[in-house]
């Protein structure tokens, strides 16, 4: 078996003024509330291990304040942990100097954010090709690569719109588009539909699955709604409290959820998404 794309060990991330004081704490088991109650001590994530193979949507879901974002923020390193290792395509990501830290976050990985993310004084074509110019790349090779994904969103002749002339969902088109636009391998996208009416959610749905059709990357998708999760998910994974509660197949978790936290999850999907997929 080849090694995982992408590969989580043990990871642990407390937040406070001293984590390593309570680790034993949390190593022993003591609930999340307690150790915040006791020691002023957040636990974002606790002993997560995870791999994630290369070319699907690998989904992470889980309660607000469950800690999918922290999660993702380990992957490009906006967030270092208090233990454990991160292994992406051969990378031992923890290890990186600063400076190919830079390099890996400007071409491995691109993130889609909840809020767009969009820089408010410049055109959105000159968003979706900020990526490229801090790559370096020239200016007619970034104008032409932004014009094509413009156009792969759907978005072709709003070149000179500024974002707040755009809805969310153009918006969140044009966040896509930048995420594309550097040729990263890897997406990361926190939420990125949580923000959208109902129906231009679901049409944002239905684009992420026809360029990930064709684009093949791999895509790490956060969000709080099961839903979404069996419709975008080629695996899921369901975080509570800091913790992987569950992995697997959208039909390991519907068929045999594993405990009352996922159940209710389960519960409350809409049954037809589930036999349409
Ligand atoms: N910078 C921080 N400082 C202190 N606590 C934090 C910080 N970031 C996250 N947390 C805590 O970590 C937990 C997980 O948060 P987060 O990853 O944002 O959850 P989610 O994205 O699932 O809503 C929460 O209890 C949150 O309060
Ligand atoms: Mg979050």
């Amino acid at each position: 078996m080849p090694d995982p794309f992408i590969q989580v060990e043990g990871l642990y991330k407390v937040f406070g003024a001293r984590p390593q004081s309570v680790m034993d704490q949390v190593r022993g088991g003591k609930s999340k509330d307690n150790i915040l109650a006791e020691t002023s001590h957040a636990i974002g994530l606790r002993n997560i291990n995870l791999s994630i193979d290369k070319g699907g949507i690998f989904v992470i879901m889980g309660l607000s304040g469950s800690g999918k974002s922290t999660l993702i923020r380990h992957f490009n390193r906006l967030i270092d942990p208090t233990e454990g290792r991160i292994v992406i395509d051969g990378v031992d990501v923890l290890a990186l100097t600063q400076k190919d830290l830079e390099k890996f976050r400007r071409h491995k990985m691109s993130m889609v954010f909840q809020q767009f993310g969009l820089m408010p004084h410049k055109t959105v074509i000159e968003n979706i090709a900020y990526g490229l110019s801090i790559q370096g790349v020239n200016k007619k090779s970034r104008v032409e690569k932004a014009r094509h994904w413009l156009e792969a969103v759907e978005l072709g002749g709003y070149e000179d719109q500024y974002p707040i002339q755009l809805s969310g969902g153009q918006q969140q088109r044009v966040g896509l588009a930048r995420a594309l636009c550097t040729d990263a391998d890897i997406l990361l996208m926190d939420e990125p539909f949580s923000a959208l009416d109902p129906l231009i959610r679901s049409e944002m749905q239905g684009q992420l699955i026809r360029l990930q059709e064709k684009l093949q990357k791999t895509i790490i998708f956060i969000t709080h709604d099961l839903d979404e999760a069996l419709l975008l998910g080629s695996r899921i994974a369901i975080l509570k409290d800091g913790e992987l509660i569950q992995e697997g197949e959208p039909k390991d978790i519907m068929l045999n959820p594993i405990d009352d936290y996922v159940a209710a999850f389960v519960k409350n999907v809409k049954r037809a998404n589930f036999s349409a997929s």
